[in-house]
């Protein structure tokens, strides 16, 4: 599929424990995960020193979220630097939960991706609608709004996975049907090679995020424009390593 190299994400969100953590990475260093794909785990921020030391190589770690000044009096925020300089090569931006719950607004999410990026680290960024969005057909301007604000900010996309996130997805056991995910990530698609470039259309990973389990991995992940999963409550488990292997 235009050579993008397959991509599954683990966003443990707040979960997990120190011996929690451990048994999860001690069972992806042992597993055989099909090694075209390119993994990466996202524990609570606690734990990401802690995930690095123990994971093996070849396995990345990200940061569930960071913030785009670079130093100083900003309490309980963690800078793109610190990050770096404790081995964390990626970091989630935008996650629907921290746009609704956390309300963080496009604008504010952008400069994150930006400064994300200018300190050389590579970005997962979500974007994704709420069942109202949906069903009152706005599903592409929303998402649209959400990725035009980053587009706003940054030109070279090379460093950028977008995950689609459907909000009603997200942990429901609702699933989006493989022809909405892939509607929509054709769509997204579509919309790279005319606001970015064309470039950026054929090499974007775009990752689909919802309810994604062992189950339903494999033929979500036949679909054309379907590069790979963010995965949530089912990267927890040892199912997460089916999902890795959802192409093999
Ligand atoms: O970022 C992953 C996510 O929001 C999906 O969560 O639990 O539905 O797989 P889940």
């Amino acid at each position: 599929k235009g050579g993008r190299q397959f991509f599954v994400g683990g966003n443990f969100k707040m979960n997990g424990t120190i011996s929690q953590i451990k048994e999860i990475v001690g069972h992806l260093n042992d597993a055989k995960c099909d090694s075209d794909v390119e993994v990466v785990i996202s524990p609570p921020a606690i734990y990401l020193l802690l995930a690095r030391e123990h994971l093996r190589k070849g396995i990345e770690v990200a940061a569930q979220n960071v913030f785009d000044k670079p130093n100083g009096a900003f309490t309980g925020e963690i800078s793109v630097s610190q990050l770096k300089d404790s081995g964390i090569t990626w970091t989630i931006v935008g996650h629907s939960e921290r746009r609704t719950i956390i309300q963080e607004a496009n604008h504010f999410v952008a400069n994150k991706v930006k400064a994300a990026l200018d300190g050389g680290l590579g970005v997962v960024l979500c974007c994704g609608e709420t069942l109202e969005q949906r069903e009152s057909n706005k599903t592409m301007d929303v998402v649209l709004a959400q990725l035009g604000a980053v587009a706003k900010e940054v030109k070279d996309w090379s460093k950028i996975v977008i995950a689609y996130e459907p909000v009603w997805a997200i942990g429901t056991g609702k699933v989006a049907s493989n022809e909405q995910a892939q509607e929509v990530h054709h769509a997204i698609r579509e919309w790279l090679g005319k606001d970015v470039s064309s470039e950026a259309a054929n090499a974007t990973r775009i990752i689909y995020g919802g309810s994604v389990s062992e189950k339903n991995c494999k033929d979500l992940a036949k679909q054309a424009d379907i590069d790979g999963f963010l995965v949530g409550g089912a990267s927890l488990k040892p199912a997460f390593v089916d999902i890795i292997n959802a192409r093999s």
